[in-house]
């Protein structure tokens, strides 16, 4: 049986890594691999509730990561873990390094306690904690992804927040990769769509040994 393999997307609001999610899927698809594509926050009818609130509804930055958690928490039971035994191949927008990024560097929430609740959350039955096998950054300079949004729809409670916010969050992803740079690839997400593609499509092939179609 294949091993399950897990890859999250990650990036500022704008960065433009949606797009390419898909993409990903498919290309797993085309490989014969089962694929589940997945979302944070979200990805259970508990966890879509849970976004939808923490997307609209004001709340305290403790209330916010607690939810985000518990959204976590019941994805990873329901949907994640599952498809990792089934040896299925997981794409999900977003994951962890979301929290870190948004409310810690970005809302300057305590990363100690994220810490602690990444322990709780994404303890393994086997000891450890499970972590994506492989994260895609959509690195961008927070001043484009701003104008590529300014064109977007209405914005949610964090699409909202100003240009200062998004340096931030820019900068909490940069030291999450420095701080586990074989999890994480960088894509220059300032390319044209078809050269963040090749990108991607590259490092799927370097770091997973995934044949693409050329
Ligand atoms: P999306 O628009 O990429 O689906 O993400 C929804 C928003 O939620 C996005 O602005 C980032 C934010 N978010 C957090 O603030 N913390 C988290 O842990 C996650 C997963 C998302």
């Amino acid at each position: 049986m294949n091993r399950g393999i897990f890859i999250s997307f990650e990036g500022i609001d704008g960065a433009g890594k949606s797009s390419h999610v898909q993409a990903v899927a498919d290309a797993f698809a085309q490989a014969q691999r089962q694929v589940v594509l997945t979302r944070e926050p979200g990805g259970t009818p508990l966890a879509e509730k849970l976004r939808d609130m923490v997307l609209h509804d004001s709340m305290d930055p403790l209330s916010e990561v607690l939810l985000m958690f518990a959204a976590r928490r019941d994805h990873l039971q329901q949907v994640i873990e599952p498809a990792l035994a089934r040896g299925d191949v997981v794409v999900c927008d977003r994951f962890t390094d979301a929290t870190f990024a948004y409310q810690g560097a970005g809302r300057g929430f305590d990363l100690n306690v994220l810490r602690q609740l990444e322990l709780w959350v994404q303890a393994l039955p086997s000891g450890g904690l499970r972590q994506p096998d492989l994260t895609l950054w959509f690195s961008l300079d927070p001043a484009i992804a701003a104008e590529r949004l300014s064109n977007a729809r209405v914005p949610d409670r964090f699409e909202a927040q100003p240009a200062a916010f998004f340096a931030k969050v820019h900068q909490g992803y940069s030291d999450r990769l420095q701080a586990d740079s074989k999890r994480f690839a960088r894509i220059d997400a300032s390319a044209s769509l078809e050269q963040v593609r090749e990108q991607v499509m590259h490092v799927l092939h370097q770091r997973l040994n995934l044949q693409t179609p050329s």
